[in-house]
């Protein structure tokens, strides 16, 4: 199981939700209604899926595809702490992770 902390744009919210292992993070995300839209539904055609995996959790997932580096170079705000959430699957090795959801994406949800 892994722990994930959804924390808002502005930094003003956060909600902890636990996710199975080989749960993709967009799903996680979509499922507890996260402003994550996943156009493409993961065919790495959208970048809408973006986020930031903060306090060096972007060091526990294995490295981004070169496909993904590709399409976050498309993404609006990316980082170094950048990754597709339709691209990150979920291992037992990772217990907890802290997303951040960039500032480019608009929230509707207040
Ligand atoms: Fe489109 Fe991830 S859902 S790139």
């Amino acid at each position: 199981m892994t722990r994930i902390r959804f924390i808002s744009a502005d930094g003003s919210r956060e909600q902890i939700v636990d996710a199975a292992v080989d749960d993709r993070l967009l799903d996680v995300a979509q499922a507890h209604d996260q402003p994550l839209e996943g156009t493409c539904e993961g065919a790495m055609a959208c970048s809408t899926c973006h986020v930031h995996l903060v306090g060096g959790d972007l060091d526990k997932l294995p490295a981004p595809s070169e496909e993904e580096e590709d399409m976050l170079d498309f993404a609006a705000g990316a980082n170094r702490q950048s990754r597709l959430a339709c691209q990150v699957k979920l291992t037992a090795d990772i217990h907890s992770l802290d997303v951040k959801i960039p500032r480019t994406v608009v929230d509707n949800s207040r």
